[in-house]
């Protein structure tokens, strides 16, 4: 039984094999060609649990499917295949018109946030509006209300809120951004890279938005970032995913102190400063990061692995629990 299974009872999320194929079709030549059509194999069957008030951080090279599964769970976009539970009601087979409560419930910050505000409502239209959507708030002064008590949660002011975006520093709009989210009282954000387009110095401040928030507000987070000192920062546990995989999972000191997985391994080995005290384990991978692109059976990581076994090319190795709320995918533990 895996540390997901065990966990269910108090899990505030709980995914079980999502999944999420994309079909390339090609161009024309391709087709005249007679090449046949390739699936993208974006997320692969993953499983994770997120308690609540905890932080699971999401944490993976590029392209290797944590975008993608902050939209698979906040719905934007469908699963091809697997189980989304919120407090233990699955989403997937939920009717459209409760869909609503869902969306309430989820909110997502992206990386960007030039592009996720309209650059022609002011901040107080910004933050009305979701709350008139989902009916939280009637009069106009209960709005204005709402929404100075989210500004000044965030850490802006009065001053602020008939602005616009263009108006304010990166920082700022990413605080607006924050507020925007919060103002529908979710109970799981996702933070899509929320800090990665973000000056060192203002990352440190939106990171301590975030864990304060939490304490006040009693929140969820899945928080995804290639940073690992970013990851490490926010984290009570981290999921480490490779080319659609989660291949390993547990809490983040643990993690961090005794990576299992080679990929976590390498990754870790690749930051000297992540723990200045202790020397990284010394652990490379040959090669090219693996495509996803039709991937061949057995591990993701085969080919690039210095702990290879033969039955890696063969079998894939599932995600299963090794104690203390760890889990790995690995065939050479
Ligand atoms: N709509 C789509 N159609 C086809 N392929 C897609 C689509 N969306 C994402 N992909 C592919 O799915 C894979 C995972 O993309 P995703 O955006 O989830 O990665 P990511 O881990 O968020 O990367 P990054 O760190 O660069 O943001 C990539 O190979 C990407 O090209
Ligand atoms: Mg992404």
């Amino acid at each position: 039984m895996s540390a997901g299974h065990a966990a269910a009872g108090e899990a505030l999320l709980e995914v079980r094999g999502l999944t999420k194929h994309f079909t390339l079709h090609g161009d024309i030549y391709s087709k005249l060609a007679g090449e046949r059509t390739q699936v993208l194999k974006a997320v692969d069957g993953i499983d994770f649990h997120i308690r609540r008030g905890e932080t699971l951080g999401l944490v993976g090279e590029s392209g290797c499917g944590k975008s993608t599964t902050a939209r698979l769970v906040t719905r934007l976009i469908e699963p091809s295949g697997g189980e989304i539970r919120l407090k233990e009601r699955d989403l997937l087979s939920l009717p459209p018109g409760r869909m609503k409560d869902v969306r309430k419930s989820v909110q997502l910050v992206f990386q960007d946030p030039y592009s996720s505000l309209n650059p022609r409502k002011t901040i107080m239209h910004i933050l009305s509006r979701p709350m008139e959507i989902h009916g939280l708030a009637r009069s106009w002064s209960e709005k204005r209300e709402r929404v100075l008590d989210l500004l000044r949660r965030v850490g802006l002011g009065l001053e602020h809120v008939d602005r616009y975006p263009h108006e304010f520093s990166g920082g700022q709009r990413q605080r607006i951004a924050i507020a925007r989210a919060l103002a529908v009282d979710p109970e799981l954000v996702i933070g899509d890279e929320p800090v990665s387009a973000l000056d060192v110095s203002i990352q440190a401040q939106i990171l301590n938005l975030f864990r304060e928030l939490q304490e006040d507000l009693g929140l969820t987070y899945l928080f995804i970032a290639h940073d690992l000192s970013v990851i490490r920062h926010i984290s009570d546990r981290v999921a480490v995913m490779y080319v659609g995989k989660i291949v390993e999972a547990g809490p983040a000191a643990a993690l961090f102190e005794k990576p299992l997985h080679p990929y976590t391994q390498a990754l870790l080995a690749a930051v000297p400063e992540v723990d200045p005290d202790k020397p990284p384990p010394r652990l490379s991978l040959r090669g090219e990061v693996s495509t996803p692109i039709d991937p061949p059976p057995g591990c993701r990581l085969c080919g690039r692995c210095p702990r290879q076994l033969p039955i890696c090319a063969e079998v894939e190795p599932p995600l299963v629990a090794v104690g203390d709320d760890r889990e790995v995918a690995c065939h050479n533990l």
